[in-house]
């Protein structure tokens, strides 16, 4: 397939963007069906509320969301990653984004601590799916199957293969980051549909990144994800910088670096 090849240059400011969301850009891909994921360096929370440029973020994340992606498309799990192309882009099949966020929750923390009052850090029975219709008016609204399928946004088939997914991710994420001696609290991702001639499969979308999962030290219980800036406790990127270390991107004295993360090839 031609787009599996080296892109060729596009000059960037001949680029077309396609979208511009709070801490990505989707520019037009150098070949159709193809899109460029730009990572910014923003970091906003509670709906644009509360934002801050984070220096060094989005290439953290491109990175971190990059060996994860790469890792579940192995392990046959579909997804819309293609390859990573510079410190801050990748490029990536073009997908229908289906408008759900996809929270995976295996401790209780944030919103369900919140809502049902159950303490942050007890463990769940079992993994619990929620879902949220992605319309930032409305503040992401917390959503049932039954809304879904009633209003369209997906299929009780999509919804079938949406779940199944999703806990395969979950299963492989809690494997890796207990591996490096953290404890995967909860996260959220998003699935689109990829259009393959008459053919259609939901395949996983956007990122996985300290930004959009719950990430417990396991021996300290501190935190090394957003919530750091979501809570105002400072050390957002050191905490981003410690998870790239640990799963191997990052050379071992990179987090001792103000200056900002150094990627190994
Ligand atoms: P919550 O506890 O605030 O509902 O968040 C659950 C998980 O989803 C947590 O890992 C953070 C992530 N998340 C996002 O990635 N984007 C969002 O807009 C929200 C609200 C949560």
């Amino acid at each position: 397939m031609d787009f599996l090849k080296p892109s060729r240059y596009v000059p960037m400011n001949r680029r077309r963007r396609i979208y511009e969301g709070k801490a990505k850009i989707l520019y037009e891909g150098p070949e159709p069906g193809t899109l460029i994921q730009h990572f910014k360096d923003d970091a906003t929370a509670f709906n644009n509320k509360k934002h801050a440029v984070i220096d060094g973020k989005g290439v953290l994340n491109n990175r971190i969301s990059e060996y994860i992606f790469t890792q579940l498309n192995q392990l046959g799990v579909p997804t819309h990653f293609v390859r990573r192309l510079n410190m801050r882009e990748q490029l990536i099949r073009e997908v229908e984004i289906i408008p759900l966020e996809v929270v995976v929750r295996n401790v209780a923390a944030g919103s369900l601590s919140t809502r049902l009052g159950i303490p942050e850090g007890q463990q769940l029975p079992r993994s619990i799916i929620e879902f949220y219709y992605k319309n930032d008016e409305l503040n992401d609204p917390m959503v049932s199957e039954e809304h879904i399928t009633a209003f369209g946004w997906a299929s009780p088939q999509d919804l079938d293969d949406i779940m199944a997914l999703a806990i395969r991710v979950n299963d492989f994420l809690s494997g890796l980051f207990l591996g490096v001696g953290i404890r995967l609290v909860d996260f959220k991702i998003e699935f689109g549909r990829l259009f393959e001639g008459d053919m259609m499969r939901i395949v996983l979308a956007d990122e996985i990144s300290p930004d959009s999962c719950r990430l417990w030290d396991n021996a300290s219980g501190d935190k090394l994800d957003k919530d750091r800036f979501r809570r105002d406790m400072g050390g957002m990127l050191e905490a981003y910088q410690e998870v790239a270390r640990r799963l191997g991107i990052l050379n071992d004295n990179s987090s001792s670096q103000p200056s900002g993360p150094v990627p190994v090839n």
